[in-house]
């Protein structure tokens, strides 16, 4: 959406990276697998992935954040999630955090391979109720949970 764009492109002139999500502290070290950011920002969690040993691609709206992220290790992609498919059965990890897309949440169960993890972590503009999340993430072990902030990191069984 190209009102999005311009209203973050605005937004990253002047923002700066924060620390990562505390919940990627759930998340082994290893090697040689795929994670994925789903509106990842300036990195500041792609960055910790890549730490962590992953091969990492962050995708986001705006070419101003993604044009600041200085690791080449980083696989950045510019576009508009809306209606953006994830491929099936392709992701060690994959994050969802301080975005919202009920869309592209759905996908995600499918998208992820075996053992892997999901984090989730929103913000009060964009509830999701627990009985809708849970039915969407039933088969995941729950490996962390908070209501409200709404906070969730889960194993694919
Ligand atoms: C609150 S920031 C969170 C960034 C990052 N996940 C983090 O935790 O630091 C929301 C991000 O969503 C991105 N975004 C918003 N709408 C988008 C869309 N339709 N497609 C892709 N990215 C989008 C923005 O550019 C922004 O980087």
């Amino acid at each position: 959406m190209i009102k999005e764009k311009l209203k973050w492109n605005e937004k990253y002139k002047t923002l700066t990276p924060k620390p990562p999500s505390t919940l990627l502290d759930f998340i082994p070290e290893t090697k040689n697998k795929k994670a994925l950011d789903l509106a990842g920002g300036l990195g500041r969690n792609a960055i910790a992935l890549l730490q962590k040993g992953y091969d990492v691609t962050l995708i986001d709206i705006s070419d101003i954040a993604i044009s600041k992220i200085n690791n080449p290790k980083i696989k950045k992609i510019c576009l508009d999630l809306d209606n953006y498919i994830i491929p099936q059965n392709e992701y060690d990890i994959i994050i969802m955090i301080k975005y919202f897309n009920l869309d592209l949440l759905k996908q995600i169960p499918k998208s992820l391979k075996n053992n892997g993890y999901f984090i989730f972590e929103t913000i009060n503009k964009y509830p999701i109720g627990k009985t809708e999340f849970f039915e969407i993430f039933k088969d995941f072990e729950i490996i962390f949970f908070n209501e409200n902030p709404f906070r969730f990191v889960g194993k694919k069984r």
